[in-house]
């Protein structure tokens, strides 16, 4: 039995989205399957998993008779949905086709054991892919957007970030971040409008990674790869997710390979990702 699950970039609205401001973000070509099988013994989950996670997906496998495995291209850590990813995966490997909503509670309970305060809407991601406009609960908000028709580009610092404790160092600074975030929900919603016009998104980009900064979960290495993105010609960056590590995400000027190429020779990881549902 195996089930697959897409990978994500937040474009706009990380963090503000916790407290109920909307996000915008896409599914990308990258993801990751899992199988299962029958083995002997204890339960048996694959080398390396982060020992939360771990621990979140036991509680949806029985203790024994089970091998877990995976493949996944998405780098881990990096605000790309891996752990949403691996959960939908999961949960769609053991029960087949189950209905999207409860496939949503079901992987957001385990994400909620691994994160502690998600908005889900990595959860929604790896359920349905394309491009959307979230707002979290109650009642949840997901309007399908048109996914943008160029390719963004991903520019991996190789730090992985720790999303709950980023989630929790931006609560203990509230209220005095809550106009913070309420200016990266607004520009979340500017996002969304220049969503089809590089020209118009680049800017947007850098102001919003410019806000991401002042709230404290921006890196130096977050930063030096937007500058880099910049040098290179990008017309706008931010980092792309919970921060504290993970990627940055580019709005190439022209062909998205030229640009990474650029990078590359410089010496940044970066790759190219395109939108997927
Ligand atoms: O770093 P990621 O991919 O787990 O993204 C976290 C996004 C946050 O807005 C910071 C948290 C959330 O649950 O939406």
């Amino acid at each position: 039995m195996s089930g697959f699950a897409r990978g994500k970039l937040i474009l706009a609205g990380e963090h503000a989205v916790v407290y109920g401001h909307p996000a915008i973000a896409m599914g990308v070509d990258r993801g990751t399957r899992v199988s299962l099988s029958h083995c002997e013994g204890p339960t048996h989950l694959p080398g390396g998993a982060d020992p939360r996670l771990a621990a979140a997906l036991r509680l949806a496998l029985p203790p024994h008779g089970v091998r877990v495995d995976v493949h996944s291209d998405l780098p881990v850590g990096r605000g790309m949905g891996s752990s949403a990813a691996l959960a939908v995966a999961l949960l769609r490997a053991r029960d087949g086709d189950v209905p999207p909503d409860a496939l949503f509670d079901a992987a957001l309970a385990l994400e909620t054991v691994f994160h502690g305060n998600a908005s889900g809407l990595d959860v929604h991601i790896a359920i349905h892919g394309g491009a959307v406009r979230y707002r979290r609960g109650p009642p949840r908000e997901a309007v399908a957007l048109p996914a943008p028709g160029w390719s963004v580009v991903v520019i991996d610092t190789g730090d992985a970030g720790d999303t709950r404790r980023m989630v929790r160092d931006v609560a203990a600074r509230r209220p005095s971040v809550d106009g913070l975030l309420a200016d990266i929900g607004a520009l979340a919603l500017a996002v969304e409008d220049a969503l089809h016009s590089p020209a118009q998104l680049g800017p947007l980009w850098t102001r919003h990674h410019a806000l991401l900064r002042r709230l404290g979960v921006s890196t130096p290495r977050l930063d030096a790869a937007t500058d880099a993105a910049h040098h290179a010609g990008a017309l706008g960056a931010k980092l792309s997710g919970a921060g504290g590590g993970g990627v940055v995400i580019a709005v190439p000027e022209g062909p998205p390979d030229a640009l990474v190429e650029r990078l590359r020779a410089v010496g940044h990881d970066a790759f190219v990702a395109r939108a997927a549902t």
